[in-house]
C-alpha cells in the first residue's frame, strides 16, 4: 500500500465509531480505521458499502502513516483516561497541523485542557459533539465542533457531507473556541434529560387519566404530526406499541423504573450553579433520574402514603389537548434555559458560541431535534445576541397561548399527587422570570438581619446596612 492514501482516520471502532467512518465513506472518501481488536476491523470492512474505500488495521502508526496530511483523524473511545491514552499514542506520530478530533462526550474542561496541551506542538485539536445514537452516525449525525477555527476549514468539507441535512443545510457548523463544541454537546445533553423527564411526567398524567397503550400511542403520533413534531415525541409513538417478546405485556409496562445516566445531564447542572445560570428543569430531570433508583425506599412510602382517590373529572380528549399544551410550553422552557446556559457560558467562559448556529445545527440529525427549533431560529435571526429565548415577541406569543392549560395540568397533577416536578419548575421558572419583582427582597433583608451581609435599595443608590429590630 502507498503511503497518504486515505481522506480520513477514526481511532475506536465501536458501533459509533465504525458507523460513522463508513458514513465518510459513502460521501467518496477514503477512509481508514483502527481498533486493537481485529474483530471490529474486519467487522467495519465488512460492512463497508460497495465501491468505497474502507481499511481496518489494527495497528495504530500504520493508520496515521496512511494518512494523507495535514492528517484529519477522530477518535470515539470511551471520555475520561482513554482519550489521554490515544493522545499520548498518537503524539509521536503526528506532524505539526495534523487535526485531531475528540467526537466522545468528554467534559469540556478536559477538551479544554488539551486543546492548551497540544497547542505547544501545533497539532490541532477539536472537541466535537456528535449526536443522534448509532443511526445518527451512519446516515446523517448533528455535529457540535469547537476549538480551533483554522482546523475547522480542514475538516469541514468532511463534517458537511455527513451530516443531517435540513432544507439543504448540513447540521454542523463551528461553534466555538476551545472546548465550546463539547459545551454545546453537554448542554444538548442536559435538554435531552428535560425534555425526556416531561414526556415521562406527562404519560404519567395521561396514563392516571386512563389512557391506554394504543391510545397513548395514538395521542403522541398525533403530536407528532403538529407543532410538537419532535425525534423524542416520534420514539415514545413507537414506545407504547412495542409488544415484550417474554409476556403477553407492551414491553414499556415491564421495564424497570429505576432510570440511568452517564452523567452529561448532571454536569450540566453543575456547570449552571458555577457560572451561575438557572436551569431548573434541567436539574430537576437529574433528580429525578437518581429519586428513581431509590426504589426500596420508594416501596416502603408507597404503603405509608397511599394514593388518594381520583377527583378529577375531565374527559379523555379534554386532559389530551391540556397534557399537550403543558409539554410544548415546558419544552420550550428546555430550551430557553439551556440556550440562556449558552448565551452566558459563552461570554463567561470566553468560547463566542453562535445562538443561531447552534440552533441551526440543532435541527436534523441530533435527539432534541424538533419543530421548535425553527421557531427559535427566526428569534435568532430578529436579534443575535437575545440573552433568553423567552424574551423574543413570536415565543412569547406562543408560550401566552398555553400558560394557562400548563397552570391547568400543573394543579391536576398537584392534586393527584402525580410527580410532575419537571413540569412544576418550568411554571415555576417562567413565574419567576416574569416577575418584575421577586420577593428576594426579603431575603436581603434576612442576609442583613443575621448576617450584615448588606442590601441595596430601590430608592437610593449605594450599599446599606441595617441594625435590625431596634425599632
Ligand atoms: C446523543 C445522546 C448521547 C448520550 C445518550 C446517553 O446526543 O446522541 O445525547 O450522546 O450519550 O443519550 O445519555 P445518558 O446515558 O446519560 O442518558
Amino acid at each position: 500500500m502507498s503511503n497518504n492514501l486515505f481522506d480520513f482516520g477514526m481511532i475506536g471502532l465501536g458501533v459509533m465509531g465504525r458507523n460513522l467512518l463508513l458514513n465518510v465513506a459513502d460521501h467518496g472518501f477514503s477512509v481508514i480505521g483502527f481498533d486493537k481488536d481485529e474483530a471490529k476491523t474486519t467487522a467495519l470492512e465488512t460492512a463497508a458499502t460497495a465501491g468505497t474505500t474502507v481499511k481496518g488495521v489494527p495497528d495504530l502508526e500504520e493508520m496515521v502513516q496512511n494518512l494523507k496530511t495535514p492528517r484529519k483523524l477522530m477518535m470515539l473511545v470511551p471520555a475520561g483516561q482513554p482519550v489521554d491514552d490515544v493522545i499520548a499514542s498518537l503524539l509521536p506520530l503526528l506532524e505539526k497541523g495534523d487535526v485531531v478530533i475528540d467526537g466522545g462526550n468528554s467534559h469540556y474542561t478536559d477538551t479544554l485542557r488539551r486543546v492548551e496541551y497540544l497547542k505547544e506542538t501545533g497539532i490541532n485539536f477539536m472537541g466535537m459533539g456528535v449526536s443522534g445514537g448509532e443511526q445518527g452516525a451512519r446516515t446523517g449525525p448533528s455535529m457540535m465542533p469547537g476549538g480551533n477555527v483554522e482546523a475547522y476549514g480542514h475538516i469541514k468539507p468532511i463534517l458537511e457531507s455527513i451530516a443531517a441535512k435540513v432544507g439543504g443545510v448540513p447540521c454542523v457548523d463551528y461553534l466555538g473556541k476551545g472546548g465550546a463544541g463539547h459545551y454545546v454537546k453537554m448542554v444538548h445533553n442536559g435538554i435531552e434529560y428535560a425534555i425526556m423527564q416531561l414526556i415521562s411526567e406527562s404519560y404519567a398524567i395521561l396514563k392516571k387519566g386512563g389512557l391506554s397503550n394504543e391510545k397513548l400511542h395514538e395521542t403522541f403520533k398525533t403530536w407528532n404530526e403538529g407543532l410538537m413534531q419532535s425525534f423524542l415525541i416520534e420514539i415514545t409513538a413507537d414506545i407504547f406499541l412495542q409488544k415484550d417478546d417474554k409476556t403477553d405485556a407492551h414491553l414499556v409496562d415491564v421495564i424497570s423504573d429505576k432510570a440511568g445516566s452517564k452523567g452529561t445531564g448532571k454536569w450540566t447542572s453543575q456547570d449552571s450553579m458555577e457560572l451561575p445560570v438557572a436551569v431548573p428543569v434541567i436539574d430537576t430531570a437529574v433528580a429525578m433520574r437518581t429519586l428513581s433508583g431509590y426504589k426500596d425506599e420508594r416501596v416502603q412510602a408507597a404503603a405509608l402514603y397511599p394514593d388518594t382517590d381520583s377527583s378529577a373529572n375531565l374527559s379523555e380528549e379534554e386532559l389530551i389537548a391540556k397534557v399537550h399544551d403543558a409539554l410544548y410550553f415546558a419544552t420550550i422552557l428546555s430550551y430557553a434555559q439551556g440556550l440562556a446556559m449558552l448565551f452566558q457560558a459563552s461570554k463567561d467562559l470566553n468560547m463566542d458560541i453562535p445562538l443561531p448556529k447552534v440552533v441551526s445545527v440543532w435541527r436534523g440529525g441530533c435527539i432534541i431535534r424538533s419543530l421548535l427549533l425553527e421557531v427559535f431560529s427566526k428569534a435568532y435571526a430578529k436579534n443575535a445576541d437575545l440573552s433568553n429565548i423567552l424574551l423574543n415577541e413570536d415565543v412569547a406569543a406562543v408560550v401566552k397561548s398555553v400558560v394557562g392549560n400548563t397552570r391547568e395540568v400543573v394543579s391536576l397533577a398537584a392534586k393527584e399527587g402525580v410527580p410532575a416536578g419537571a413540569l412544576m419548575s418550568s411554571l415555576a421558572y417562567f413565574d419567576a422570570f416574569r416577575s418584575e419583582r421577586m420577593p428576594t427582597n426579603l431575603i436581603q433583608a434576612q442576609r442583613d438581619y443575621f448576617g450584615a451581609h448588606t442590601y441595596q435599595r430601590t430608592d437610593i443608590p449605594g450599599t446599606f446596612h441595617t441594625e435590625w429590630g431596634q425599632n
